[in-house]
């Protein structure tokens, strides 16, 4: 069972059978909390619900769940079921305000080599940590869903990060379910599949998608089809921060840069792919980039309540580690 969220049955609804419930199942709504958060259109067309009982469904639910005003009391309540897994270096834990947070999507991005991958393999490492040394274990074997586009993903560097902070190599790969997404489609039906793993009793505390941008910019190519892309990839980032809510998981994506022509003065001038859209739905956005000396230099970007500043990391044979 995910932690932290007492899941309520579907069936307990007014007016949902047990084959209502199977179609939003198979529709991939698990919850009460997942069902309050669907669109009309969502569970119209992927559940195959009539316009009007979807919107009964979606109210009766919000009002159970909550979606309604709240105070500022509630919402702080509501954010302490938030957890930290430690990045291995504590300045980069420090610039993210204590770690990667659950409940959330952290994107990095940056340059080849920057340490994007790199970070993704410790976090999946980490995160099956005891809560004591910045994991998230507490008893029940913490799970990864590791999705790679680029075929970047090593078991090697997993099982040689996993040593260095003394877990049982072998364990932590168990652990990782790896996927390899083929295009852009594939990959986002891969993330929609995660709740129905989560409820078969895995119990996944993180999500990486290696790159999040990259089918997305090969398959959209040329102006014509930017708002259709920016649209698919809109909703695909809507479906992992609700996944990362209603299940308090941690998603990790990351993200490749384009250098713009107008570059100023030789640095960072960059853009991420994705452009607002992006933006806008990732909560921390880390700037990633290679210092002197095999160091990185990572700097936190539109985060709500952090200060925008910048720290140095380095990439060892055992991982992620401070300077
Ligand atoms: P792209 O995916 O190409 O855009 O780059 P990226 O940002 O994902 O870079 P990545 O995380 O793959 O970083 C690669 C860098 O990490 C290498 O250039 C090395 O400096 C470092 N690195 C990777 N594996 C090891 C290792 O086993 N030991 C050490 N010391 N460094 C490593
Ligand atoms: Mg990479």
């Amino acid at each position: 069972m995910p932690a932290n969220k007492e899941i309520k049955k579907l069936e307990d609804l007014p007016g949902v059978g047990p084959k209502t419930a199977q179609k939003l199942r198979d529709a991939g709504i698990y919850t009460i909390e997942d069902l309050a958060m669907s669109s009309v259109n969502e569970l119209v067309e992927k559940a195959g619900l009539g316009e009007e009982t979807a919107r009964k469904l979606i109210e009766i639910a919000e009002e159970i769940v909550g979606h309604g005003f709240k105070s500022a009391y509630e919402y702080l309540e509501e954010r302490k079921n938030v957890e930290k897994i430690t990045t291995g270096s504590k300045a980069l834990d420090e610039l993210l305000g204590g770690g990667v947070e659950t409940q959330a999507l952290i994107e990095a991005f940056g340059e080849f080599g920057s340490g994007k991958t790199q970070i993704g393999h410790q976090l999946a490492v980490n995160v099956q940590l005891p809560k004591e040394k910045g994991g998230l274990f507490t008893g029940n074997p913490v799970k990864v869903v590791y999705v790679d586009t680029e075929g970047t993903f090593r078991p090697e560097r997993i099982k040689q990060m996993a040593e260095a902070v003394e877990l049982n190599p072998e364990e932590v790969l168990k652990n990782i379910f790896y996927i390899k997404a083929f295009n852009s489609d594939h990959q986002i039906n891969i993330v929609k599949k995660i709740p129905k793993l989560i409820n078969e009793g895995n119990n996944i505390r993180l999500i990486v998608i290696d790159s999040i941008t990259a089918h997305f910019r090969a398959e959209y190519v040329g102006r014509g089809t930017l708002a259709e892309r920016q649209q698919k990839l809109n909703q695909h980032l809507r479906d992992l921060l609700k996944i990362a809510t209603v299940y308090n998981l941690a998603v990790y994506v990351t993200n490749q840069v384009m250098a713009k022509p107008d570059t100023f003065g030789g640095f960072d001038i960059v853009q991420a792919v994705g452009g607002h859209v992006l933006a806008h739905a990732i909560t921390y956005r880390i700037f990633l980039r290679k210092g002197k000396e095999k160091t990185r230099i990572a700097r936190l970007i539109d985060a709500p309540h952090l200060p925008e500043r910048e720290v140095v990391f380095r990439i060892t044979d055992e991982g992620v580690r401070d300077v």
